[in-house]
């Protein structure tokens, strides 16, 4: 019986990979109907890139060189991604912002996992950030949210799915670090079951 092609996803990372290893685990297991092409990183050192190893999965450094101008390294970086044929680009703890040198090649394509609800904290340190905001009385819960990457607009691109992550007064910055990774690792995998099977 003739198989259905597996969607195609590239996953882009900079460092730890846990938000990759939730992705590997669930493809592993049927959860998502998609192969991994290729796993990505700017950071040599990237522990994702060990994880990616053991599964099997094809992997590229492309550090930033110094003398590149952000331009040049966007424009390398896709070359390096369209290699893969991608059906999705998913950025898994991807630490550099992409211009439109990158971006115009996937259009609608490019899916970017933040640890914050829309619209709060965009950019690096979110869970830092929001942790201090709790402790100053400002908010009172948290979230996370999966989103397109349209432009170069950060953290700021349409929500494909966002869910709450409580926040408790005695929590500890890495009580509450360990419940939003939880919360990414779940609703990275649920949000790219859904995208994908839209598409079978
Ligand atoms: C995650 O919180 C991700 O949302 C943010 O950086 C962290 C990376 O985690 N961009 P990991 O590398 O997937 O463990």
């Amino acid at each position: 019986m003739m198989s259905i092609p597996k969607a195609r996803l590239v996953v882009l990372i900079s460092g730890n990979g846990s938000n990759l290893q939730a992705m590997i685990d669930a493809v592993q297991s049927g959860i998502i109907k998609a192969k991994i092409s290729a796993v990505i990183s700017n950071k040599r050192d990237a522990y994702g890139l060990e994880r990616a190893r053991k599964a099997g999965i094809p992997v590229l450094v492309l550090p930033k060189m110094k003398e590149q101008t952000r331009e040049e390294y966007d424009a390398q970086l896709a070359q390096a991604v369209q290699q893969y044929a991608p059906d999705w680009v998913i950025l898994a703890g991807w630490m550099r912002i992409l211009s439109m040198h990158f971006l115009r090649h996937f259009p609608n394509r490019v899916v970017n996992l933040h640890p914050a609800l829309p619209g709060t904290f965009p950019g690096t340190h979110a869970i830092e950030r929001s942790y201090e905001a709790f402790q100053r009385g400002e908010i009172q819960e948290t979230g996370v949210m999966v989103h397109l990457v349209p432009d170069e607009g950060v953290d700021a691109g349409p929500v494909l799915a966002q869910t709450q992550v409580k926040m408790l007064p005695g929590d500890r910055l890495e009580d509450l670090e360990t419940r939003i990774h939880q919360s990414e690792h779940r609703l990275l995998v649920d949000t790219l079951v859904q995208i994908i099977s839209k598409e079978e």
